[in-house]
């Protein structure tokens, strides 16, 4: 199962599929290629150290209902690779609906909360600002719509009277470092089939 990665940070979802991948508990998933928008970031970093191609695809910047320039290159150096599987671990821009069509239901979103609350941008800091005893993270497939593709799995993380915001981003990271190489995983072995594109 030909995979790549799409990422705009730090990079550490991808070090743990990475990783999974070099112990073999990837299944038969295979990261072939890490893309990012962000020239410095961390995921590509990541990426060369595992010796997997790594590119700086310049920015993404085109309106969700468009396709310009940019998503062109974009669907054009991901195509090449021959996907069978794309997985957004930390892209931080809205896919245009040109590009989510184009590749079908191949693509799947890791995002730092129990959809579907707190869809969006720091989705952490919003389950903790709303005080809520549980957050957690989730797998869905992307569909046209933000944060709302079917959900393949979650992860729940109890929020204690001791925690702070940031042992909480701890916490909920440990969680996607979890529960994203277990999908891909089961998305390998055929546990989670892939779904018609909505
Ligand atoms: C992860 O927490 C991921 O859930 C989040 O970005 C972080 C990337 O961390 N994604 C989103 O918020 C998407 N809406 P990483 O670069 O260390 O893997």
């Amino acid at each position: 199962m030909r995979t790549v990665i799409l990422g705009s940070g730090t990079g550490s979802n991808c070090k743990s599929l990475l990783e999974s991948q070099a112990s073999n508990n990837l299944g038969s998933a295979k990261i072939v290629a890490i893309f990012s928008d962000i020239e410095d970031s961390g995921i590509l970093e990541v990426g060369r150290h595992f010796g997997i191609k790594s590119v700086y695809l310049g920015p993404y910047n085109i309106s969700p209902d468009t396709h310009g320039e940019s998503d062109h290159e974009w669907i054009s150096a991901v195509d090449q690779e021959k996907p069978d599987l794309i997985v957004l671990a930390g892209f931080m821009r809205i896919l245009s609906s040109y590009f989510i069509n184009f590749f079908g239901s191949r693509i799947i979103n890791l995002h730092p909360s129990l959809l579907p609350s707190f869809k969006g941008l720091n989705a952490i800091n919003q389950a903790w600002e709303e005080g809520v005893k549980i957050t957690g993270c989730t797998v869905h497939w992307v569909s046209r719509h933000l944060d709302m593709g079917k959900i393949i799995d979650q992860r729940a993380v109890r929020i204690s009277s001791e925690d702070s915001l940031d042992s909480l981003i701890r916490k909920v990271h440990i969680a996607e470092h979890f529960l994203l190489p277990t999908v891909v995983e089961n998305i390998a072995k055929g546990t989670h089939t892939f779904p018609y594109c909505d």
